[in-house]
């Protein structure tokens, strides 16, 4: 495990995230009311770039491609896949996985990521 400095804390609004990638791993960093977060930028189900996904109420991230919702603190499944109807039928192969979390420090300003 590694601290790596990613961007400054203005970089990202609250409420707003950003795609970094540190070491080959690609991460998304969040801006929520308490504080900033990480977790890995692909979406669990079938890769997509969460990224391109909305952030609702401040503490989930919805993916872009079929609608999963994760926990942004914890990486947790909130809900999976079920866009559009019928995806569920994968489910056996695709089944909930929670995304990787990263720990997000500050240090005069900016933002470090352990990896
Ligand atoms: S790729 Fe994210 S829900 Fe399918």
């Amino acid at each position: 495990m590694a601290l790596h400095s990613v961007c400054s804390e203005e970089d990202i609004p609250l409420g707003e995230k950003k795609a970094v990638k540190v070491d080959g791993e690609k991460i998304l960093i969040f801006h929520l009311e308490d504080g900033f977060y990480a977790t890995q930028n692909s979406c669990t189900h079938m890769a997509a770039p969460l990224s391109k996904g909305k952030v609702i109420d401040l503490e989930r991230i919805q993916c872009p491609f079929h609608r999963a919702r994760f926990d942004i603190r914890s990486g947790e499944v909130l809900d999976w896949a079920n866009f559009p109807p019928g995806i569920q039928i994968f489910n056996f192969i695709r089944s909930e996985k929670a995304l990787k979390t990263y720990k997000v420090t500050r240090q005069e300003g900016n933002l470090m990521v352990e990896v």
